[in-house]
């Protein structure tokens, strides 16, 4: 618990006292390339613990970094499953395969947005009837 301590209250302050961090904005400019290297370490570390934090308790970023395909179907289902009845549909349907849809599981064209935004080229799947 002692080297805790020591860490604590002598190392790390000791350690962030000798940063090179001036006194003014002008005095950024006039630091030196030795500076810059000091404080990559610190920026970095600073950089990483502030987005794990992000990561851990911010829910939109979860959802949006998770690399999940479906970031607003129905989110608190463990599984989408949906089941249409073929004699339900009339001439024809089209179903979303973006997961972007608002009237999901039918296409309501928001994958031109998503193919605009990522250059992907994902369409719906269309549903006909034989005549
Ligand atoms: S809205 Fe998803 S495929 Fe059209």
């Amino acid at each position: 618990m002692q080297s805790v301590a020591h860490l604590v209250k002598v190392s790390v302050p000791g350690y962030l006292s000798e940063l090179p961090i001036p006194d003014t904005f002008g005095g950024w400019f006039r630091l030196g390339f030795k500076d810059w290297l000091a404080l990559v370490p610190p920026t970095a570390l600073a950089a990483g613990v502030g987005y794990t934090v992000y990561r851990a308790y911010c829910p939109k970023a979860r959802v949006a970094c998770s690399g999940r395909t479906n970031k607003i179907v129905q989110l608190s289902n463990p599984k989408v499953v949906d089941t249409i009845d073929v004699e339900d549909i009339s001439e024809k349907a089209a179903f979303c395969r973006c997961w972007k849809s608002k009237n999901w599981p039918y296409c309501d064209g928001s994958h031109a947005n998503h193919n605009k935004e990522t250059g992907d080229n994902i369409g719906p799947v269309i549903v006909k009837k034989n005549k």
